[in-house]
């Protein structure tokens, strides 16, 4: 999935919507970010969180964020314009412009899962952190998505369209074997669940059904289903008969 033009603008409202507030406290709760360090966000998407370890670690510190996407960073380089610590730039988690061991903690947000060579992507990150460095991954196992309101069928529709979407769906549950192999130890996992009972623009819910159904359509699903989905949604909020909750994983290691 390429988050370039209209995708990339979904995923930006999504990144400011309330959960995504509640997420990046999160992990910054668990990354404990101090004055004065490295840290290295990959797939930082529009930067907000980047923005908010780049304010921790004050202007002696650096918060390097990297994404494939140049819409996405010119989103972070406005986001992060008056942060001194921040550096953007284009960029691939598989193959980091950065020297090896100079990072105390990296962070990846739903971002890992769209990579295919996760085993790889793993070892670049171990490459680039000191060790003792902290990793932090959150990533969504996609099958525990529920929603509900729209008749089942039509969302079993988008829900396998969706599934194409990144190369590892259930991330988190195949992660820890993979970082003790490149080269992590001391793993720990947090939920960090979202629950929306209601659908309104800032709730993640809103976001990741206009995502899904903006994929959808990129996979063959015709456009008019995709939109009767995203109104069955509505139909559902107005009936009160809409619910949706889903169980990312914040996922900790460290470099050892
Ligand atoms: C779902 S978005 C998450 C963005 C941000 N972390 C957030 O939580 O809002 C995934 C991001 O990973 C980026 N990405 C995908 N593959 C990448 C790669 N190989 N290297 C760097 N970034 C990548 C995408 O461009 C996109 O911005």
């Amino acid at each position: 999935m390429d988050f370039i033009g209209e995708i990339a603008t979904i995923q930006q409202r999504l990144a400011a919507c309330q959960e995504m507030a509640a997420r990046r406290h999160a992990v910054l709760q668990e990354l404990a970010p101090r004055r004065g360090e490295r840290v290295i966000e990959v797939g930082c998407g529009a930067g907000f969180l980047l923005r908010e370890i780049g304010l921790a670690l004050g202007p002696h510190g650096l918060a390097a964020g990297v994404d494939i996407s140049e819409d996405q960073i010119a989103a972070a380089a406005r986001e992060c314009a008056h942060v001194p610590a921040v550096k953007p730039m284009v960029g691939d988690i598989r193959v980091l412009d950065y020297p090896d061991e100079v990072f105390d903690a990296a962070v990846a947000v739903q971002v890992v899962e769209y990579i295919e060579d996760v085993p790889g992507a793993l070892t670049e990150l171990r490459r680039v952190l000191k060790p003792g460095g902290r990793f932090h991954c959150l990533a969504t196992n996609w099958d525990s998505a529920f929603w509900h309101g729209p008749e089942a069928t039509l969302t079993a529709q988008i829900a396998r369209a969706w599934d194409a979407h990144a190369p590892w769906p259930n991330l988190p549950a195949r992660l820890p074997p993979m970082l003790v192999t490149a080269g992590f130890g001391s793993i720990r996992t947090l939920p960090v669940p979202v629950v929306n009972p209601n659908l309104h623009e800032n709730t993640f819910a809103y976001w990741a059904a206009r995502l899904m159904a903006a994929y959808a359509v990129e996979q063959g699903v015709d456009k008019a289903q995709a939109q009767a989905w995203l109104d069955a949604l509505d139909e559902a909020e107005q009936a009160d008969e809409f619910f949706f909750s889903s169980v990312p994983i914040l996922t900790t290691a460290i470099a050892v």
